[in-house]
């Protein structure tokens, strides 16, 4: 008896460890290399016709540029989902066929629409200018000739495009320019969202270099910086698995929401009790390149792509909830109005909403036939949903 108990007792564990091991992958697989390369998709699927980006793009749908996007990734969906009866009817007016998606497509395309958000809007050289002088950059730096500090002029930063130069610049030479200040009893600034981005503004504009070379960088990659997170010890203080215990803030959380130079402002922000801290803990004060930098902050703005675990129970009361057991496994056979989702081979939230957005206009015929209301998602519901129909497929 106790032999047995003690199997069981393993056999549960290693199911359990099987359970996590699956998350842990299908995170992994949400964590990009190039978080654009769904770029293309949304000309290809047609959204481009309805919808715009920033600006660019049609009128009928909301312009994606100007709503945020950057929730996790079924949260997206649910949005997707939620606005399906208006859009459908959009497409029909527009005499479009509903495109469907391969699971890869699928993931590629809310990639890049949560991506979106991560791009700062252009800077404003006033208010840039303003800031520089509020800041006390001037004392000890110029810019197009103006200022104290001829010998350090940031005249360079005008033709580096991305604000990944100036602010790994800053954090390299951050603690050397904190002992200045402190000698100048000058206060050690810190950056409001778009502070960065107009203070680049204005040394774009008045700036005086003798290079004229552009230098871009590549868009970020967040696998890249993931492994940039680990080798400078970011981890150390900041695990990514909540149950860990913590020296510095837990980064997951919705603290970190905002564009690039938001992230990159955070991180300056924080940075001098930060540097304290990795001397306590004997940590060698990291120096980032640009291009590490602009890694560094994808991988920061994807950490909150994922989804938080679900729950199958309240999944399951949300299954009954949403009237989705009217049509599917509807008795013990399974043999509902629609497809028995258990013998389908659904086994992640991707694969299923794939599925979801494949055969939703065949399903909302089906609504309207039954007179059932299109059901809508909010939070974290369709994360507990999925995480039930995964569950029921495993038995
Ligand atoms: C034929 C026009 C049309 C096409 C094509 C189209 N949409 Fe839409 N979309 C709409 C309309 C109209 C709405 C607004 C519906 C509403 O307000 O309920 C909408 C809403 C949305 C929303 C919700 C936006 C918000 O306000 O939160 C998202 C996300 C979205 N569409 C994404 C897409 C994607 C991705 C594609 C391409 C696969 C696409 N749409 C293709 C017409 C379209
Ligand atoms: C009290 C003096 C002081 C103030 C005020 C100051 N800095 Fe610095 N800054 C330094 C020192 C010292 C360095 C280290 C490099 C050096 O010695 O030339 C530095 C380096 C930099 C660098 C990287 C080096 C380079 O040339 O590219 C940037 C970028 C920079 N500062 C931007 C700013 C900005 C923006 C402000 C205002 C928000 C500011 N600094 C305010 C003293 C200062
Ligand atoms: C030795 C511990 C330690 C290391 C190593 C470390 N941090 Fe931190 N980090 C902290 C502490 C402590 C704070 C909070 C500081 C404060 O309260 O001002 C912090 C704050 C932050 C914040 C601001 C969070 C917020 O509240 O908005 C960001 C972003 C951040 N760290 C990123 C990084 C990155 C990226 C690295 C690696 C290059 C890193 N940290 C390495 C200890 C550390
Ligand atoms: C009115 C009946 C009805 C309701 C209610 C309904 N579905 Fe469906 N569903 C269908 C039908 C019919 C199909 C197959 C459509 C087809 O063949 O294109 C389907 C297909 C699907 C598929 C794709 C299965 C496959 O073959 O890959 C998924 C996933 C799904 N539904 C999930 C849900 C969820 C989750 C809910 C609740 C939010 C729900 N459905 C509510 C009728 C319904």
């Amino acid at each position: 008896m106790k032999m047995f108990l003690k199997q069981l007792i393993i056999i549960l564990f290693l199911l359990a460890l099987a359970g996590t091991a699956q998350i842990l992958a299908q995170q992994k697989e949400l964590l990009p290399d190039n978080p654009l390369q769904g770029r293309e998709l949304f000309t290809t699927k047609k959204c481009i016709k309805c919808h715009a980006i920033q600006g660019v793009g049609g009128r009928i749908g909301t312009d994606l540029g100007k709503v945020n996007m950057d929730r996790n990734f079924l949260e997206m969906v649910s949005s997707l989902w939620n606005h399906f009866p208006r859009m459908n009817e959009a497409f029909k007016k527009e005499k479009l066929l509903w495109p469907s998606f391969t699971e890869k497509e699928m993931r590629d395309l809310i990639t890049f629409l949560y991506t979106v958000n991560y791009f700062d809007q252009l800077g404003d050289p006033k208010i840039g200018e303003m800031l520089f002088q509020e800041k006390n950059c001037f004392f000890c730096h110029s810019v197009g000739g103006n200022g104290r500090g001829k010998n350090r002029s940031l005249d360079d930063y005008q033709y580096q495009i991305s604000p990944a130069f100036i602010t790994s610049q800053l954090w390299n030479n951050g603690p050397k320019m904190a002992k200045e200040m402190a000698k100048q009893r000058v206060p050690r600034p810190v950056f409001k969202d778009r502070d960065v981005i107009d203070i680049l503004a204005f040394i774009k504009e008045k700036g005086l270099t003798s290079k004229t070379n552009r230098f871009y960088l590549q868009v970020g990659s967040p696998q890249k910086g993931e492994k940039i997170f680990k080798d400078k010890k970011c981890l150390h203080c900041h695990p990514v698995d909540s149950r860990k215990k913590s020296i510095g803030p837990e980064l997951i959380s919705k603290k970190l929401k905002g564009s690039q130079s938001y992230i990159m402002s955070k991180m300056w922000n924080h940075g001098s009790k930060m540097w304290k801290k990795m001397a306590e803990e004997k940590i060698k004060f990291p120096k980032i390149t640009p291009e590490e930098m602009s890694n560094l902050t994808m991988f920061l703005y994807f950490l909150q792509f994922e989804d938080p675990l679900g729950s199958a129970a309240t999944g399951k009361k949300l299954f009954q909830d949403k009237q989705c057991q009217i049509c599917h496994f509807s008795n013990s056979e399974g043999q509902g109005i629609g497809p028995d989702l258990r013998r389908l081979n659904l086994n992640s939230s991707l694969s299923i909403v794939t599925a979801m957005w494949n055969h939703a206009p065949e399903m909302q015929e089906m609504f309207v036939g039954l007179n059932i209301r299109w059901p809508r998602f909010e939070n974290q519901e369709m994360t507990d949903l999925m995480e039930y129909i995964i569950s029921s497929q495993r038995k």
